[in-house]
């Protein structure tokens, strides 16, 4: 393996880097995991753990990432390499195979909110909760959803392939600002629904009582959402902060990443929650499938439902290609950056290998859940975890003397920072991977075993 030097490129403006951490950022987790999860875990208990993990937990692993970025101004792999001696140069790789699995199924799943557009301004949403089930197991796997994430995967080839910035930087200056004024929109709209009093409270006032009593299954989901949402885990925060020059506050840019993307999933909930209840739909009730199966319900109930329903799964689909063209950009800036390929035919060769990769998801949910599972509650974890110790334990005063870059003397906030990536992060994060694997276990020998019997 050869480690070609050559010139790399660098985001024009500040704001375009920090479009591009929230573009990253907002995705579907904010738009489609996260109120499902205050639905499954408790309303408003969850919402206040989730924020207590975004900051404790979140926050710092996010500076983690951007100091190595920034330091090494190398792609997940060669950072690594740079920084690791041992076996731990060889970490960066667990980040590629993140990246091309997440996005192999996140395309199928982004490829649905495309569907999900099209159906509300040509048929509308069925009202019934059966029918619109037996609809979305229809439209969610065979050749349908594998012609759009296609599609999907075509547009996120196009934004890599011109660069970081004439393809990423652009497309989320356009995306962010877009997304950010729709769902505001939204929210808007959903305040004068009948139903949007009840959903208030039940968003907006937490049972502390809840908490008490469900914390060993609050406290993973919602520090997992936290690592989840903010696009830890994958390299990607490594990858962007490698296009930075060293003037920047790292940890102002963080906090404004952080805020705008914590805002999001905030306000989806009040886009969200107003729309079921009204709808008269139990907000604990949806699993997998949510949006797609109640949400899409209740537009169908709701007057000019199709239309609503069409600009949030639109909206959706924007926010799931600004994350995703993040995923691509990590696996590309690898083969860029190492092997000196040309930058296009990176995103082209990459881009097809993740699309033949996501055929099976698109193919039959539980295989979708086989590689939902595998990579976002193992692999993210692990690489978020080894990253972790690295810096926490053992590069510590490195990291330290980085993040005072562009900022000056950090005083205790140095320390702080160390401190919370090696305990409270490094903790979380073990007591995810267990979890994690044990629930992987449990469906290896569960679903999956009964798909593979049938
Ligand atoms: N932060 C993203 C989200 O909340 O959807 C996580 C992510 C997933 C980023 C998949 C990129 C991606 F392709």
């Amino acid at each position: 393996m050869s480690s070609v030097e050559i010139p790399r490129e660098t985001w024009a403006t500040r704001i375009g880097f920090i479009f591009a951490a929230v573009g990253s950022a907002v995705g579907l987790g904010n738009i489609w995991r996260f109120p499902f999860q205050v639905g499954q875990e408790g309303g408003a208990a969850f919402l206040v753990m989730y924020l207590l993990f975004i900051l404790a937990v979140g926050f710092p692993a996010m500076l983690v990432e951007f100091v190595v970025g920034r330091y090494t101004e190398r792609n997940p792999v060669g950072a690594l390499r740079e920084i690791g001696s041992g076996a731990w140069r060889y970490v960066g790789w667990i980040f590629i195979a993140t990246g091309f699995v997440i996005l192999s199924y996140y395309s199928v799943v982004a490829g649905w909110t495309i569907r999900y557009t099209v159906l509300g301004l040509q048929d509308g949403y069925l009202a019934d909760a059966a029918e619109a089930e037996a609809q979305f197991v229809t439209l969610a796997s065979g050749l349908d959803a594998i012609v759009l994430h296609a599609l999907f995967m075509a547009a996120v080839i196009l934004i890599v392939g011109a660069g970081i910035k004439r393809g990423i930087e652009l497309a989320v200056t356009v995306m962010v600002p877009a997304i950010i004024v729709i769902v505001v929109g939204l929210a808007v709209y959903a305040a004068t629904l009948e139903g949007a009093g009840d959903a208030y409270a039940y968003y907006l006032s937490p049972d502390l009582g809840v908490i008490a009593a469900n914390w060993t299954s609050i406290l993973p989901a919602a520090a997992g959402q936290a690592f989840f949402t903010l696009s830890l885990g994958m390299g990607v925060m490594i990858t962007y902060a490698s296009y930075l020059g060293e003037d920047r506050n790292l940890a102002e840019d963080g906090a404004i990443v952080i805020g705008f993307d914590t805002a999001i999933a905030f306000v989806t909930g009040l886009i969200v929650f107003p729309i079921l209840f009204t709808a008269g739909v139990d907000p604990a009730d949806p699993g997998a499938g949510a949006i797609f199966v109640s949400l899409a319900a209740a537009f169908g109930d709701l007057t000019l439902g199709w239309l609503v329903g069409a600009v949030f799964f639109g909206t959706v689909a924007i926010a799931a290609l600004s994350s995703a063209i993040s995923l691509m950009e990590v696996v590309v800036s690898y083969v860029v950056d190492e092997h000196a390929v040309d930058r296009r035919v990176a995103a082209l060769a990459i881009g097809g290998g993740i699309f033949v990769l996501g055929i099976p998801s698109a193919y039959d949910l539980v295989l979708l859940d086989l590689f939902d599972l595998f990579a976002d509650q193992i692999l993210l974890v692990l690489g978020g975890l080894l990253l972790a110790i690295l810096v926490g334990w053992i590069l510590s005063d490195l990291a330290v003397e980085e993040l005072s870059l562009g900022i000056g003397d950090l005083g205790g906030y140095g320390t702080a920072w160390i401190w919370a990536v090696r305990i409270p992060v490094v903790l979380v994060l073990i007591v995810a991977l267990v979890l994690g694997v044990l629930d992987y276990l449990e469906f290896l020998t569960g679903p999956f075993a009964e798909w593979l019997a049938d």
